[in-house]
């Protein structure tokens, strides 16, 4: 079907949901080209979206209030304009790809995902807003068009996206990823029982991962090195989750911590809280996205390991939350026809 015969006959309100994400190997060196593994989980970002009644082109976006006081970083709650700009672009790149620019639209956002914890709340958002714009506006867009499309607002907040985030709220489950655009769908039947934890420290991906690419233009030799362990672990996780193996998923997971260790982006929170979930038993654990804070997360052997190591972590500060998989990836719904 092509993008005109796509269009909207007549415009409606439209609700979308995305989900957030872990990622179990790969991350930061997924940047470099390294494949990595990551599985979207129950916690959402829910956007709303309807044409606005001026149609007068104007975007408002509208988030909660306490979405804002979760953001955590003064200079966030003091320039909420900012903060609402990488929602706004998505809508307005979504616009644009659908022949729709000048058309006004009001979005409201919630989230449930922790912001700046490593789990995609951004991508999530931003995801979840091109889905219910373009719904509004009667388009129906395939996950590759949305996976392009927040390339947008992702590039604005992030600088150098590899994908991996917006791929695994858009598609849901567990997939593997590779730069630019290659999403191999894990499958398999048992989830093991994870555990995440949030330090609760907020971290910034942008400067993150500038770091990471600045050290591997200067390191070359060491970093091809991390590229080839970490090819291994991100097969060796495809496999142990397809085997059902959660012994040699911690191991690889732990492996995968030290990697991000030595290439600086772990934090004494992060390595106290994996240190703690792995002496309360854990089968592995490691720090989940970006790093400098945000959220480790541990595979345990049974569900009573997790709660018992949950009630550690939350000793040493720790905000644990017993995830599970999301298998939906992002879904929209029109819910209100306009009449014109
Ligand atoms: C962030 O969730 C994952 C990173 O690898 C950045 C990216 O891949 O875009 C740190």
């Amino acid at each position: 079907m092509n993008l005109a015969s796509k269009r909207a006959r007549r415009r409606s309100s439209a609700q979308a949901r995305a989900p957030g994400k872990i990622i179990l190997a790969g991350e930061q060196f997924v940047v470099l080209g390294a494949p990595a593994v990551a599985m979207a989980i129950n916690l959402y970002s829910n956007a709303e979206a309807k044409p606005n009644a001026t149609n007068d082109g104007s975007i408002g976006i509208d988030i909660p209030l306490r979405y804002l006081s979760k953001s955590a970083t003064p200079s966030q709650l003091t320039d909420i304009g900012g903060f609402l700009q990488p929602l706004r672009i998505a809508a307005e790149a979504t616009l644009d790809h659908i022949g729709k620019v000048g058309q006004g639209v009001d979005v409201n956002v919630d989230c449930e995902i922790p912001i700046a914890a490593g789990l995609g709340s951004s991508a999530a958002t931003t995801v979840a807003i091109i889905s219910a714009v373009s719904q509004c506006q009667g388009a129906d867009l395939d996950r590759r068009e949305i996976f392009k499309l927040a390339f947008i607002p992702e590039r604005f907040l992030h600088g150098k996206p590899s994908g991996v985030d917006q791929a695994t709220c858009i598609y849901g489950g567990t997939i593997q990823f590779t730069r630019p655009s290659t999403v191999k769908p894990v499958q398999y039947r048992t989830n093991p029982v994870f555990l995440l934890c949030d330090t609760g420290i907020h971290h910034e991906t942008k400067r993150l991962v500038g770091s990471v690419v600045k050290k591997s233009l200067v390191e070359k030799k060491l970093f091809r090195d991390y590229l080839d362990q970490v090819r291994e672990i991100s097969r060796g996780v495809v496999r142990a989750l397809k085997t059902e193996d959660s012994v040699d998923l911690g191991s690889l997971m732990s492996t995968n911590h030290e990697l991000l260790q030595k290439i600086g982006v772990s934090h004494p929170k992060l390595d106290q809280l994996v240190r703690v979930a792995r002496r309360s038993g854990a089968l592995g654990a490691k720090l989940t996205g970006a790093g400098g804070g945000g959220c480790i997360v541990a595979v345990c052997a049974t569900a009573r390991d997790r709660d018992r190591i949950a009630r550690a972590l939350r000793k040493e500060g720790g905000t644990p939350y017993a995830i599970s998989r999301d298998v939906h990836g992002v879904v929209a719904r029109p819910i209100v026809t306009v009449l014109k």
